[in-house]
């Protein structure tokens, strides 16, 4: 039968490649462009001198805008205070792409290069249950027959050399990576040591904030209903003023800005899904300016009470729903329709200052929404309400309170 296998061009997944053919499958090999930098070109070529039968490479950038980055702004997206969560927004895409191959090309399996011990694993797999609930998952590294075989690089590097797979000259770098449009995350080896320092030719995508420009970089963001509709901005090189509106341009062009001032390195350790702790450096740019602005956008424009129980319970199910790789469930589509209800008034802009790694916010207007009113909270007026109405406000909130003072001094607690 036929196989689609998630290849990513390296050395794992081209060994996965050709131990399927050596167990007698067929393989089709996908990949999802996700705006990674990649050699899609040397992936294929590569791909179909191991024997594959066919690579097949899916575009997703701009469904992983639409679909999946924006609403993650839009509901201020983030695990464990940090983590804007890169990786696992981009695996719900990849695992449409991923079955959408395995249907036109007619294969029973899907197969991935996921270690048994991480969070990528469970996204993948969920999602591929979800689309597909007969498809046949194969996980090589869950195997005995492979990963008994294979159980340090020697075996890896032996059965390349007997395949003739290309094993990359330059000395690997001694973490793993996994990039998209988003972000970057280095995990594993040497930075398993959660207090080993990562080498300052580690971060691959953004300015080091030391070495960023002197000159600030500033931009405007325009949201409506919590989804950016516009940037506009100074190019320092041209000197010419630049807008874009289109979902995939807007991302792009706040992701190479906020890059090149150095925006968006988070070192952290985390919990992941299967209870292991696990150490991760991510470069999360676009992301990083985003939630910013967005955040900032909803103090002037979302009311208090409907920002306090999305704050309590939407944005940390859906980040933590995102995460532990329900993205394709019941649950998750309820969360889901909770977001755009909350955004309704969320129009308006942010002026935005990118410098040196620090997202500063300039300032943000809103031509529609009128929830602040300057006169109302001014020191210096009276409207609305007099200051007899608030003597009475406190007065009904401290029956409690007074009741609580009371019950502690009669203890003799104080
Ligand atoms: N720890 C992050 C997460 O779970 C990053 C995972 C990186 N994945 C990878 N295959 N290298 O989202
Ligand atoms: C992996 O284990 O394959 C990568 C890390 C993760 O999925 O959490």
């Amino acid at each position: 039968g036929k196989v689609c296998l998630a290849y990513s061009g390296g050395l794992d997944t081209s060994i996965i490649l050709a131990w399927l053919l050596d167990e007698g499958y067929e393989v089709v090999a996908f990949m999802a462009n996700v705006g990674q930098e990649e050699d899609f070109d040397a992936a294929k070529e590569k791909a179909l001198k191991i024997g594959a039968t066919k690579f097949v490479c899916v575009d997703c950038r701009n469904d992983f805008v639409t679909d999946i980055l924006f609403p993650a702004v839009q509901c201020n997206a983030v695990y464990e205070d940090v983590y804007l969560l890169g990786t696992s927004l981009a695996r719900p895409v990849i695992a449409k792409a991923q079955i959408d191959v395995a249907e036109q090309e007619g294969c029973f399996a899907v197969a991935h290069g996921c270690t048994g011990k991480g969070n990528d694993q469970i996204r993948f797999e969920l999602g591929f249950y979800a689309l597909k609930p007969d498809v046949k998952v194969i996980a090589p590294w869950r195997l005995p027959e492979f990963f008994e075989r294979f159980a340090g690089r020697k075996d890896l590097l032996d059965f390349a050399a007997e395949k003739g797979i290309p094993v990359a000259q330059t000395k690997s770098k001694p973490w793993s990576t996994d990039e998209n449009q988003a972000h970057i995350s280095y995990e594993a080896g040497i930075l398993e040591d959660p207090d080993t320092t990562p080498p300052k030719d580690m971060w691959k995508l953004t300015v080091d904030p030391m070495d960023a420009p002197n000159e600030p970089q500033d931009l405007s963001i325009n949201f409506e209903r919590g989804l950016p509709v516009k940037v506009s901005y100074n190019d320092h090189a041209t000197k010419k003023d630049v807008s874009v509106t289109a979902p995939q341009d807007i991302f792009e062009t706040v992701s190479n800005l906020a890059r090149a001032n150095g925006v968006g390195r988070i070192d952290i350790v985390e919990d992941r899904y299967i209870n292991l702790k696990s150490r991760g450096c991510y470069e999360q740019a676009p992301l990083t300016v985003l939630r910013r602005a967005h955040v900032d956008l909803e103090g002037l424009t979302l009311d208090k009470e409907v920002r306090q129980l999305r704050d309590q319970f939407v944005t940390p199910t859906y980040s933590k729903l995102l995460y532990n790789g329900s993205y394709f469930s019941p649950e998750c589509e309820y969360v889901r329709s909770m977001i755009q209800p909350s955004q309704e008034t969320v129009n308006g802009t942010v002026r935005v200052r990118l410098y040196k790694g620090n997202v500063i916010i300039l300032g943000r207007s809103s031509a529609t929404e009128n929830l602040y009113d300057p006169t109302e909270s001014s020191m210096d007026e009276l409207t609305g309400f007099l200051p007899t109405d608030t003597t009475g406000f406190i007065a009904i909130q401290a029956i409690r309170i007074k009741k609580y003072g009371d019950a502690k001094r009669a203890k003799g607690t104080k």
